[in-house]
């Protein structure tokens, strides 16, 4: 009875056409933005204040001054101007998004994230959420969207990182209160046939650590910096040995260093343990300092900007944060806009 029901094969499975085989889609960054609140506090502005001063913030750490969000002010409505930057840069409308990864720890509410209502900002309902990873937020958040937009997931993203760290600062200590800033940036990713676009990142997380940097009973982040400037240099700098290595590319191939502004004391012991000259690493925290999620994006905008990234550079990215949660990866930037999918 069984064998009955079931039809003769008329043709041999050998002999059948091959399957259509998908072309390679690699994701890429088509497009960068960015968007800080204009409020400008300059470390004069907290010398007033603190006990400090502009010469021990600008030798320590590079600082010269920051942005803060007002009070009330709504984060979610910086970071869709970083995005909307970012759909215009690449040439793309909101339509064409499918996704939206927003990295922030400071969203204006617990629930809704900044991903649903920056979604709700540009008028769409596409699927959107958070990544906490502190300031490596961005680059795990740019890690998954690569993933989705190469398994066919998604066809379009908006990787967001955006935060207000003047919300979780205990504005009375000085340690943190001259680092910790606001601001937004974007990227969009999508799929192309491209020589590099984003490599799988290295990503890690210890927190067996987080007394040296993390949150107290308050919310408010305290910070152990002696300690927590050793493991950001040591953890950056072999997260992007490895990155490199899994390329296949030496330090010679990389256009440019973007790594998280914490320090630009930090950023320079970085690009020297790799053995990076200084004109290949990307700084800004000069003039926006340590931004947390928004500050590899706003990095990505100002080397723009400022002639260290042109089309089809190599970048090398990386990110270390409270927790411990750090990362390292390779991106081409912008490498050919035209096959954006
Ligand atoms: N102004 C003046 N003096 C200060 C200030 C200040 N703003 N802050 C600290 N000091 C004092 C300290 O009290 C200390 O004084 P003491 O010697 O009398 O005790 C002295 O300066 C030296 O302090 P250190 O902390 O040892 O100074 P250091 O040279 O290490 O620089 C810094 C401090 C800038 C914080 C550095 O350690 C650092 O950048 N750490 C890492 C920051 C970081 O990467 N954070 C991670 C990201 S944050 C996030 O993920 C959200």
């Amino acid at each position: 009875m069984i064998g009955e029901l079931v039809e003769p094969m008329t043709t041999p499975r050998a002999s059948a056409p091959p399957a259509p085989v998908a072309p390679a889609r690699t994701a890429g960054i088509f497009g960068v933005g960015a968007a800080l609140p204009d409020a400008v506090v300059t470390n004069d502005d907290l010398a007033a204040v603190l006990d400090t001063s502009d010469e021990w913030i600008v030798k320590r750490t590079g600082i010269r001054e920051r942005r803060r969000l007002p009070e009330g002010a709504s984060l979610a409505a910086l970071a869709a101007e970083a995005c909307r930057a970012a759909l215009a840069d690449a040439h793309r409308d909101a339509e064409d998004v499918d996704r939206i990864v927003v990295a922030t720890t400071t969203a204006d509410r617990i629930v809704p994230g900044l991903g649903p209502e920056v979604a709700a900002a540009l008028g769409l309902r596409c699927p959107a959420y958070d990544v906490n990873a502190a300031c490596a937020g961005f680059l795990y958040a740019l890690d998954e969207a690569a993933a989705a937009v190469e398994s066919g997931r998604a066809r379009c993203v908006l990787v967001c990182g955006a935060d207000a760290l003047s919300r979780i600062t205990d504005h009375g200590d000085r340690s943190t209160a001259v680092l910790l800033a606001d601001g937004a940036g974007a990227v969009v990713v999508a799929g192309g046939e491209l020589d590099l676009g984003c490599r799988p990142f290295v990503l890690g997380s210890d927190p067996g650590r987080a007394d040296l940097l993390g949150t107290d009973a308050r919310g408010l982040l305290r910070m152990q910096g002696r300690e927590v400037y050793r493991h950001a240099v040591d953890r950056m700098a072999e997260a992007a040995a490895e990155a490199l290595r899994r390329a296949n590319l030496g330090v010679e191939d990389v256009d440019a260093l973007v790594a998280h502004q914490a320090n630009a004391r930090i950023v320079e012991a970085t690009a020297v343990a790799l053995g990076l000259p200084r004109e290949r690493v990307a700084l800004n925290v000069d003039r926006v300092a340590n931004t947390s999620a928004a500050s590899v994006p706003l990095a990505l905008a100002d080397a723009e900007r400022d002639g260290l990234l042109r089309p089809g550079a190599t970048v090398l990215l990386a990110a270390f944060g409270a927790g411990f949660v750090w990362g390292a990866g390779i991106v081409s930037w912008k490498e050919r806009r035209d096959v954006c999918a």
